[in-house]
Order: C-alpha cells, then sequence, then structure tokens
C-alpha cells in the first residue's frame, strides 16, 4: 500500500483515548460514584506529586481555572491584568470574567512567549498580576517574568493550559508563580474531555481556591457557608480517564518528541520552513508542531486541499473584534495598533500548526512533509 492510499484526512488533533480509558470510566458508573470523590482525590494527588506542587484544585475546564485563580489572588474590578497578545482568547477572557481588564503585551520573535522587555510602558497604578502563557508546549522565560513582577510587584498567574510535563530548569510549568492553570480539554497533551487543574504553594490561596470552588465551604454535607463561592467541581468519570490518561503521560510525550524529531528531518532543508526556539533550560513537550512558513496562509489552503486540517497561530488580542473597546479603557496608554504588535502579527501572518498527537504515523508525516515540498517546489 502506498502511503496516499493510508491517507484520508490527517486531523488536526486526535485524543489518545481507548479501552483503557473506557473500563476505568465503566468502573465508576458500576461503582455508582460519579460525582467527584476518590478518582478525583487520587488523580489531584498524582498531579500535585508529578508536579511538585504543594496544592491543586480542580476546575471544570482551563478558562475557569484561570479565572479561579485569578480570584483566589483578588483580582477584580479596576485591576489590570498583563496577557500576552499571541494566546487563545480564553486567558484574556477569564481576566475578563473578574471584572479586571487584560492588557496585551508584546511577544518575541523567536518562540512567541510573552516579552517582558516590551511590558514596562504598560504598568499603571491598577496593575495588579501578570499571566504569562506556556504556548506551544513550551515555556515562558520564567526567570525574566519573575523579575519583572518582583519589580513592579505583581501577582503572576500562570497560563499553563498548554503545558503539561513540560519543565523549564528542572521546575514544571505553573509552579513557578502564585497560581499555576491546566487544561484537560480533547486536544491538550492529556485529557479529561474538559476539566481544569490550578496548583499554589500558599495555603492560603489554596484555601481560598477551595472555598470559592465549592459554595463558600470546605467540603460538602454542611449548609452553613462562611465565604462566596461557586461549583467548580468536576466528576469521578472525567478523573478515571484522566488517571489512565496520566499513567500515559510519559509515553505521550516521548511519542510527540519522536514524531518532532520526524518533522525535523524531513523538513530540515525546506529553507522556507524554520521550527521555533526552545528557551534555553526548558523542555518542549510540542502541543502542535509550530512552523513559521513563507506563504503561510497559501500553504495552508495547499494542505487543507491535500487533507490535512491546518491551523494558523491564535489571532492577536489586540486585533479581536470583541476587544475593540479595551484601548478606549485604559486611558490611551494601551495601543492596539498592528504596529504595536509586530511580532504577534508575524506569528498570524507566518504561523503554522501542525498535527503533532500521539497517534500520528511516521506514513502520514511522509506524506504531509511531502505536500509541503511540492509546495514549495511548485510555486
Ligand atoms: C493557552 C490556553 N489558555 C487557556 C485555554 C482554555 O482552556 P479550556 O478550553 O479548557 O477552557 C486553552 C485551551 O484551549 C489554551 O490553549
Amino acid at each position: 500500500m502506498t502511503y496516499t492510499e493510508t491517507i484520508h484526512k490527517i486531523p488536526q488533533v486526535m485524543p489518545w483515548i481507548g479501552s483503557e480509558e473506557a473500563e476505568a470510566v465503566f468502573a465508576t458508573i458500576e461503582e455508582n460514584w460519579i460525582t467527584e470523590g476518590s478518582r478525583s482525590k487520587e488523580l489531584s494527588d498524582q498531579l500535585n506529586q508529578r508536579m511538585k506542587a504543594p496544592y491543586g484544585v480542580f476546575a471544570p475546564n482551563g478558562t475557569l481555572a484561570l479565572y479561579l485563580g485569578l480570584m483566589a489572588l483578588g483580582i477584580g474590578a479596576g485591576d489590570e491584568v498583563l496577557v500576552p497578545d499571541c494566546t487563545f482568547i480564553g486567558s484574556a477572557n477569564a481576566v475578563l470574567m473578574t471584572g479586571a481588564t487584560p492588557v496585551f503585551v508584546e511577544v518575541n520573535r523567536y518562540n512567541f512567549q510573552i516579552d517582558v522587555t516590551k511590558a514596562a510602558h504598560l504598568i499603571t497604578e491598577r496593575s495588579r498580576a501578570i499571566m504569562p502563557v506556556h504556548l506551544f508546549g513550551m515555556v515562558a522565560n520564567m526567570y525574566e517574568v519573575m523579575a519583572f513582577a518582583s519589580q513592579h510587584n505583581l501577582k503572576v498567574i500562570e497560563d499553563a493550559a498548554q503545558a503539561m510535563g513540560v519543565h523549564y530548569q528542572g521546575q514544571h510549568a505553573g509552579t513557578f508563580g502564585d497560581v499555576g492553570c491546566f487544561s484537560f480539554f480533547a486536544d491538550k497533551t492529556i485529557t479529561m474531555g474538559e476539566g481544569g487543574y490550578v496548583v499554589c504553594n500558599d495555603p492560603e490561596v489554596y484555601e481560598r481556591l477551595m472555598l470559592l470552588r465549592n459554595q463558600g465551604r470546605w467540603d460538602r454535607g454542611s449548609f452553613i457557608h462562611p465565604a462566596i463561592g461557586f461549583n467548580f467541581r468536576i466528576t469521578d468519570m472525567q478523573a478515571a480517564l484522566g488517571l489512565v490518561q496520566l499513567s500515559k503521560l510519559d509515553t505521550i510525550i516521548e511519542r510527540k518528541l519522536k514524531i518532532l524529531d520526524w518533522y525535523y528531518e524531513r523538513l530540515a532543508d525546506v529553507a522556507e520552513v524554520n521550527f521555533l526556539a526552545v528557551e534555553s533550560g526548558s523542555e518542549f513537550v510540542p502541543f502542535r508542531a509550530a512552523l513559521i512558513c513563507d506563504r503561510a496562509h497559501e500553504l495552508m489552503a495547499f494542505l487543507t486541499s491535500q487533507n490535512v486540517q491546518c491551523r494558523t497561530f491564535f489571532y492577536p488580542l489586540h486585533k479581536q473584534p470583541c476587544f475593540e473597546s479595551l484601548g478606549q479603557e485604559q486611558g490611551g496608554i494601551l495601543d492596539l495598533s498592528d504596529a504595536a504588535y509586530p511580532n504577534a502579527m508575524y506569528g498570524y501572518d507566518r504561523g503554522v500548526s501542525l498535527p503533532i498527537f500521539p497517534t500520528l504515523t511516521e506514513i502520514q508525516v511522509d506524506y504531509l512533509c511531502d505536500r509541503i515540498r511540492e509546495f514549495y517546489r511548485s510555486k
């Protein structure tokens, strides 16, 4: 069989779930304990242990994990939170949910993470926090972010939605700041379908997280609520799935790195295609195969016509139609023109996200890379 016969459609993402996950979920149903319970506790313990995080709590998804984390840090109306211009909109929406305002920071050009050297002019008396986003399975330079935060007295909330299993100088992404937030959506490194997680070091922050997620009390069974809180629980069906996924995390990482090598090898001599640079001293667990390409949008249209599902990099937040009014709210300090964010624009204009899910085969990567070569040869 030739490889073209094996390719129907290569999707952008594909969770690696199967009979083991199905059996684990089925077992929770058989035991008749489906809401948050012992499996959630077990998964939380394992996640904390793996990340060396003293405390962690679940949230229904990554966006609500960020919201919970921000709320636990006391962020609210009238505050400003620095957010990179190149990220998923959920990062900024979580800030808006608290009543605070996201302020967009330019990103660097080598891996599109937040660039704090371009953030000083955005600091005002309302600045309260900074949200580095560890994008593409790489880390932001947390050494620089933490120094900047301490200089400007900012809380640090790490958006590590895409960074499960990623370390910077030996420390897990998400454990540097005041809180770190993860997502277990279906395209994430490990998934529970939907789900989120918040880690922290400080017992007082942990207490606030616990109360906020559980209707203002420590546990169920009491109707006395010392604080205001909400319901951010998950289910043990999700946790059962998550436990199996976590047991596969090392294999998933190994597999993704292998696939990345295939991409590196097969595209090494294609001058029009460049890979992002990894922050020195950090690990890389590729979330997508993120490339910077000549004529990126044309290439994506071609690959789409060849049954390969592609994605652009994130549409810069400063350009989002729904955020148009934010510039004015900032009293003129926030310049929402493209000229203020040349690197985020460059990423959007030239960035291509290719699939790198664990079950992607070598033959599919061959096919995909051959199509890329064909595109550049023919034009
Ligand atoms: C960088 C980033 N932040 C936040 C989120 C939000 O996570 P969720 O989709 O679980 O709400 C995502 C997920 O897509 C993400 O990629």
